[in-house]
């Protein structure tokens, strides 16, 4: 399979980069050509690729801004584009932190994303109540995801 897949985040807490591991382990594992990439050292070019998994955290109500950076490349447009966030919004309702901080900025750049996604992302420990601080992060809705996107993709 030829087709080049990028995945590339921006994280602070390390959330958004333990799901773009799962997301580029299993694509791999699904037979695609992956490039992981951390955009606190690189900004790709996303024209080479076919595929792109673009992921990033939000705090104080915003996604981090080099993330945007790879947002506003014209060649998006005719990538598959795939976008996740990780946020404490989506622990309680992920389709509510899909609204609130991806669909402005999809509107915002007009992108044509094949699909949206939030997972839960990490509560900072001073945060965590000491009565039992749960585990947040679902690698696993990581994989499923990642499942499907292979699946998008295979059957073009
Ligand atoms: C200082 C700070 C501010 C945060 N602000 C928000 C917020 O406004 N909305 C939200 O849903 N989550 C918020 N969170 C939770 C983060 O989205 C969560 O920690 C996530 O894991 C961040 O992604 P990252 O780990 O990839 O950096 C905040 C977390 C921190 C530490």
């Amino acid at each position: 399979m030829d087709s080049k897949t990028l995945v590339a985040y921006f994280t602070k807490g390390g959330a958004s980069e333990e799901y773009a591991k799962v997301i580029g382990e299993t694509l791999t594992e699904n037979g695609l050509a992956v490039e992981l990439c951390n955009l606190a050292h690189d900004i790709p070019e996303v024209a080479t690729f076919d595929t792109v998994v673009l992921g990033t955290g939000v705090r104080m109500f915003r996604v981090y801004r080099p993330w945007k950076k790879v947002l506003k490349q014209k060649a998006l447009s005719n990538k598959h584009l795939f976008m996740f966030l990780s946020s404490g919004t989506a622990i309680e309702d992920s389709d509510k932190a899909v609204e609130k901080f991806l669909r402005p900025l999809v509107e915002k750049y007009n992108l044509k994303p094949k699909s949206l996604v939030s997972f839960p992302g990490k509560i900072p420990e001073k945060w965590a109540k000491l009565d039992g601080q749960k585990e947040t992060m679902k690698p696993e809705k990581a994989k499923a995801w990642a499942q499907e996107i292979a699946h998008q993709i295979q059957s073009k």
